[in-house]
């Protein structure tokens, strides 16, 4: 008997489960509450907080968020929504940059996913987190359960929900991928409310591993997750009034370095600010080691004794982890007005893009910021582990990128000046872009479809005619069904 259930459980976990069998009502309103979670419309107490993202820039009226409690409450909503044709977003974090969790427009319905913090791990590291989980919970919470970790962004009040869907990269992203790369399921709910656990293989998996919120409401992920490293160090060098010359060659000493054969084990990034290139990371492996890696990587980029400079090992991946990061256990989001862009390079800027680009930090980025417009750029490595999966694995497609830069620029009164100051980075490197960062999402960018999914988009377009033919899913980078 005991056997015969668990198997039922098993079972029932695979496949297709319809939505539960509550009332459609007479208007979506009515639809809506017949399900457990809170119904927020404008002028509820809790809906301005329910609809909070990071970026204050990119602010939208839902006209309904509903909180979750439960799988079956997203299946009822969701069906709901698709009988009175509103557009579904869904909302883990909050930290997109383009207000999509919340459609992108007023009017739609949000799915607010706080309420689902369910997190799980087994002995072998199998990982399973609902997606009202923030990275900091996530990161603490599977340390605490048994030593593990998984490779993600640095921000804890970022979600898992929006961060998995479209990539999440992070110290580990050298040495274990992207997060969405340790995905081996996704429970999901269908516009018509059916819900499903998604596996390698599944089309639909596919889809979700790099462009989520197009195909279905994720209620859970699962991951699988890996020993957290022994030992990690910590360094950050920062070198400040350097000369265009020197910031040029800085600049082009790190390329190189990382261009070569270091370990995956090692990881630094380069932020750039008007008067300042600071160089950070994180060696997992010894000091010893660690000494011996860095030291050409120094000469290359020429760290000078006065510079600052901070060095520290930890034992407890966690310790380490709360030195870039700051406290895991914080979800309070401090909302900045800002505008951001990335861009890809799959080789190493040429001495011209080079010399272009610090000239234009140099003169007239630095002059916006002498007008109030504040900004920093930083320079990831998007090599190492990366490379090792396939091109059409995950609908993410990027695999052989050599560097993700980010532009951020905020707290300018002028939303325009804003863009062009960003354009303007951008510009200075390149006129005809390669490729961009679909979790640094750009609701400006005129040919996301490629630069967000190169030759994976094409197949994106059929599953979403497949499983999502009215476009239920739907914000202003969706994409259409049929197209
Ligand atoms: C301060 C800050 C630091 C960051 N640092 C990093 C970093 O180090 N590395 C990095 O890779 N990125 C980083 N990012 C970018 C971040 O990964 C993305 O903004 C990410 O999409 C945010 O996820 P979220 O769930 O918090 O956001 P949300 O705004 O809630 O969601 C973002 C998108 O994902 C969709 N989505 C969310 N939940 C679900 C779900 N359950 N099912 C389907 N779709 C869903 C939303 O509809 C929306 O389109 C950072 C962002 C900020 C603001
Ligand atoms: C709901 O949609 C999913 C995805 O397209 C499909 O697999 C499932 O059969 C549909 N269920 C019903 C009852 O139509």
């Amino acid at each position: 008997m005991k056997y015969a259930l668990s198997l039922a459980a098993v079972f029932a976990a695979v496949s297709a489960a319809a939505p539960p069998d509550l009332p459609l009502g007479s208007s979506l309103d009515e639809c809506l509450r017949a399900q457990s979670g809170a119904v927020l419309a404008p002028g509820d107490q809790a809906y301005d907080s329910a609809r909070e993202t990071y970026n204050s820039r990119t602010t939208f009226s839902p006209q309904y968020v509903v909180q979750p409690t439960s799988l079956s409450d997203v299946q009822h909503s969701v069906r709901c929504a698709s009988q009175y044709n509103v557009a579904v977003t869904s909302k883990s974090g909050g930290h997109g940059y383009a207000g999509f969790a919340i459609g992108g427009e007023d009017g739609d319905l949000t799915l607010d996913m706080s309420n689902l913090k369910t997190l799980n791990v087994d002995d072998n590291g199998l990982v399973h987190a609902g997606t009202g989980i923030h990275l900091g919970e996530l990161y603490q919470g599977i340390f605490d359960q048994g030593g593990w970790a998984l490779p993600g962004g640095t921000c804890p009040q970022v979600g898992i929900g929006g961060h998995t869907a479209f990539g999440g990269y992070g110290p580990l992203s050298r040495k274990s991928g992207f997060l969405l790369d340790k995905v081996t399921a996704a429970e999901v709910v269908f516009a018509n409310g059916t819900s499903a656990t998604v596996s390698e293989g599944d089309d639909v998996f596919f889809a979700v591993t790099g462009a989520a919120p197009s195909f279905a409401a994720v209620t859970q992920f699962t991951y699988q997750a890996e020993p957290a490293p022994a030992n990690t160090v910590t360094f950050k060098y920062g070198m400040y009034g350097r000369t265009l010359e020197e910031s040029v060659q800085a600049f082009n000493g790190y390329q190189n370095f990382m261009n070569g054969d270091i370990p995956n084990d090692f990881y630094a990034i380069v932020t750039l600010g008007a008067d300042s290139i600071e160089l950070s990371g994180n060696y997992f492996g010894s000091q010893d080691d660690f000494n011996n890696i860095v030291q050409p990587l120094l000469e290359a980029v020429g760290v000078r004794d006065g510079d600052n400079q901070d060095v520290s090992q930890d034992a407890n991946f966690i310790t380490a982890y709360t030195k870039t990061s700051g406290d895991l256990s914080s979800t309070h989001v401090a909302p900045d007005s800002f505008y951001s862009k990335s861009l890809m390079t799959n080789e190493p800027l040429s001495m011209d893009e080079i010399y272009s680009f610090f000239g234009y930090l140099k003169y007239d980025a630095t002059n916006a910021q002498n007008d109030g417009y504040s900004w920093y750029i930083i320079v990831d490595p998007y090599n190492g582990a990366i490379h090792d999966v396939s091109t059409d694995a995950r609908s993410f497609p990027h695999r052989s990128a050599l560097l993700d830069f980010q532009f951020f620029a905020y707290s300018g009164a002028d939303e325009q000046t804003l863009f062009s100051l960003v354009d303007g980075m951008v510009d200075s490197i390149t006129t005809s872009p390669e490729a961009a960062y679909p979790n640094y999402v750009d609701a400006r960018l005129v040919n996301w479809q490629g630069l967000y999914y190169g030759s994976n988009y094409v197949r994106l377009q059929q599953i979403k005619g497949a499983v999502d033919p009215a476009n239920t899913f739907r914000f202003p980078q969706s994409g259409k069904s049929g197209l």
